[in-house]
């Protein structure tokens, strides 16, 4: 049976996904909401239901093929969220286009070579440290902007090869595309102009080829008779761009906010009664870096529990909601408790689009979070936690700042 009771209107600005999930929820774990405007979609709360439309082949992401109010011409230009759907990169596409792209991106995120970036990681987070620590005593100092996001920017700059100058203006106000309180003018002017700066930094690469991704596709779009579109490329690698700084920064202060605020858990892990990846992990669950991604389109009917998807209705992944299924956790599963046994979640999601870089994000994270704590072990927040804005928007789960307070640093160890 169809749910009967009105959609939730989904709040632009974010400004409490937790309690919006939780009113979606009621409705069932497969429940319809409504967007800027007034377009339905279907947001996906629960667990099981989540897996399944994850795994289902039939859910394609591609809106210029799938999305039939786009394909009948009824979608209004100025939808904010228009953009989402009508993206060219290698998370929009579908079939094997999907499979050709992923294939030849997922190559540098193997094992092996995540291993490899250790070192680099390392010495990226000491040297942000180092910086922190010579901020006067007293400072108040915003983790996000001074740790966590160029920690996440240096990491993928590295991977995909953009060097120089281009590292200072190419993110742009990189929120921007993410922030759904903008209009559809400015998120489609903010992706403009990134996508135009990565394509010139894949011309000049073209004659300049070194080991990094941008050169990858580069050399797979020659060596690849039918050819990969230079659309594609350039979408992607700004994709890439985007999807690695935004989800790493967010993990990594959703950890940090999460230690700071919840003492106990902190001294379980001094104490050794839990380690920090327990923390991290914990925080994937109750704080998921994306929260509500738009868009899957069933290219047919699809059926999802007591719920029917008909094809072409846009339907958005809620992995916020999903890591704090009640049906999977129990009446605890809002809350941060890093020794529980089940940790499950979808936050990486799942099946054919599953997260390319979940490595990567997790050695960010494994290496930025203990090592802040042990260099400042007196580390709290300079403000009450109820003062601390969220991310504007309501597609990841972020905070607009972390501001803290050092405290007196301990000397560097040797
Ligand atoms: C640590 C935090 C991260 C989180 C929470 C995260 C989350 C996600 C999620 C939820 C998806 C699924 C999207 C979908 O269903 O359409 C995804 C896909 C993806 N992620 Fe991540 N991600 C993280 C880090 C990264 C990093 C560091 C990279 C690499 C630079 C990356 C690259 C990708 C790519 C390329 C895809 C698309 C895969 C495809 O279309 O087949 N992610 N990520």
């Amino acid at each position: 049976m169809q749910e009967k009771t009105p959609p939730v209107v989904i709040d632009t600005s974010g400004a409490d996904i937790h309690a919006e999930n939780a009113r979606i929820r009621e409705r069932g774990p497969v429940a319809e909401v409504e967007l800027p405007n007034g377009v339905r979609a279907w947001s996906i709360t629960g667990y099981e239901a989540g897996k399944q439309a994850l795994s289902d082949q039939r859910m394609s992401k591609d809106g210029r093929q799938h999305w039939t109010a786009f394909t009948d011409g009824e979608v209004d230009p100025t939808f904010p969220l228009i953009d989402w759907a009508l993206m060219d990169n290698m998370n929009t596409t579908y079939g094997s286009a999907h499979s050709r792209m992923r294939a030849l991106v997922a190559k540098r995120f193997t094992p092996r070579r995540v291993e490899a970036m250790r070192p680099t990681i390392d010495k990226i987070v000491s040297s942000l440290l180092a910086d922190l620590a010579a901020s006067p005593a007293g400072t108040v100092v915003d983790l996000k902007a001074r740790y966590a996001y160029p920690l996440a920017a240096h990491v993928i700059f590295d991977v995909l090869g953009i060097a120089g100058a281009a590292r200072d203006t190419i993110l742009g106000d990189g929120e921007a595309q993410v922030d759904t309180t903008k209009t559809g003018e400015e998120i489609a002017a903010s992706v403009e102009q990134g996508l135009m700066e990565m394509a010139a930094l894949v011309e000049a690469k073209r004659g300049n080829r070194a080991d990094d991704l941008m050169s990858d596709l580069i050399t797979a779009q020659e060596a690849d008779g039918s050819g990969l579109r230079d659309a594609e490329i350039v979408g992607t690698l700004s994709f890439l761009l985007g999807t690695g700084t935004e989800t790493v920064t967010n993990l990594v202060i959703n950890s940090i906010h999460a230690l700071l605020t919840h003492p106990d858990q902190r001294r379980l892990i001094s104490s050794g009664q839990a380690s920090c990846q327990d923390a991290i992990e914990e925080t994937f669950r109750v704080e998921a870096p994306v929260a509500h991604l738009p868009f899957r389109f069933p290219t047919e009917d699809v059926q999802l529990g007591e719920v029917t998807i008909r094809a072409g209705d846009p339907v958005l992944m809620n992995f916020a909601a999903i890591g704090r299924d009640p049906a999977v956790h129990g009446e605890s599963a809002d809350s941060f408790d890093i020794t529980r046994s089940r940790k499950d979640h979808l936050s990486f999601g799942h099946g054919g689009y599953s997260c390319i870089g979940k490595a990567l994000g997790r050695l960010e994270a494994e290496i930025a979070v203990p090592a802040l704590f042990a260099r400042f072990p007196d580390l709290a927040l300079a403000v009450p936690a109820s003062e601390i804005a969220p991310q504007s928007g309501f597609i990841m789960n972020g905070r607009s700042e972390l501001p803290v307070l050092l405290s007196a640093p301990l000397a560097e160890s040797a």
